[in-house]
């Protein structure tokens, strides 16, 4: 008796369906089909971008447009003193006498230090007030000279003297003023450029010029400055750091 024996079933593949029958795209038939050099320039006007032909732009290493640059003070702090003398805050002036520092690496519409921050001189004349307004940007200030000078941020007067280190947490309002003849300057990083890239920079002017004030004077500083201690039961409702 005779075994069977069964051979593997070697079945043809299916023949590989064309791209018009895989899209059912009935509304090309007949035109010729596009050369590769055809379908990109075709997909870049629909806002379809064929991603083998960036292969050039791949960098083997960081890149970034931002250069380095030095801003000597003494050549900002003659600059800013010249805007004293030719822009008035608050009233008809500006709401802030600021100098920023442009990397000029980035474009010229570009507000930038580097591309996630903003470093500025500003300078407030004695008896100048700055209106108060809030932004989704933080803000840090290093007092470079100056006395008497203040920050109202939500209501409460920070003193600013030479050597402070502030903070101006996102979305608070705060404006400055000056009960000294002396000027006041400083400089101001925000994280402008980062929160504009995120879609999220939003302003708000005020209602009125300078936010009332409903707290002593320094009181942030009595609260939270006690080695990092807190005192018992404080619960702030923000998130914020202590401003
Ligand atoms: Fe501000």
């Amino acid at each position: 008796m005779m075994a069977t024996v069964r051979t593997p079933c070697r079945r043809r593949p299916p023949m590989a369906k064309t791209t018009q029958e895989i899209a059912g795209r009935k509304d090309s038939e007949g035109s010729p089909p596009l050369t590769l050099r055809e379908f990109e320039e075709t997909v870049r006007t629909e806002h379809l971008y064929p991603l083998w032909v960036a292969t050039a732009e791949r960098a083997s290493r960081p890149r970034t447009p931002i250069q380095p640059h030095v801003w000597p003070w003494k050549h900002l702090r003659r600059r800013i003193l010249e805007a004293g003398d030719l822009i008035p805050v608050g009233g008809e002036g500006a709401d802030r006498r600021v100098l920023t520092l442009h990397n000029p690496g980035l474009p010229g519409n570009w507000v930038g230090t580097t591309h996630t921050l903003l470093a500025s001189i500003q300078m407030l004349h004695g008896t100048e007030v700055a209106p108060s307004h809030r932004h989704t940007p933080a803000a840090l200030r290093f007092i470079k000279e100056g006395k008497g000078a203040c920050t109202v941020v939500n209501g409460e007067p920070e003193s600013m003297e030479k050597g402070d280190f502030l903070l101006t947490p996102s979305w608070y309002w705060h404006g400055h003023y000056s009960e000294h003849e002396e000027p006041m300057l400083w400089m101001d990083g925000l994280d402008v450029p980062l929160v504009f890239t995120l879609g999220t920079n939003f302003y708000e002017d005020y209602p009125g010029e300078l936010q009332p004030v409903t707290s002593s004077r320094d009181e942030s500083i009595r609260r939270f400055s006690g080695g990092g201690l807190l005192p018992v039961g404080e619960r702030k409702a923000t998130r914020n750091s202590p401003c």
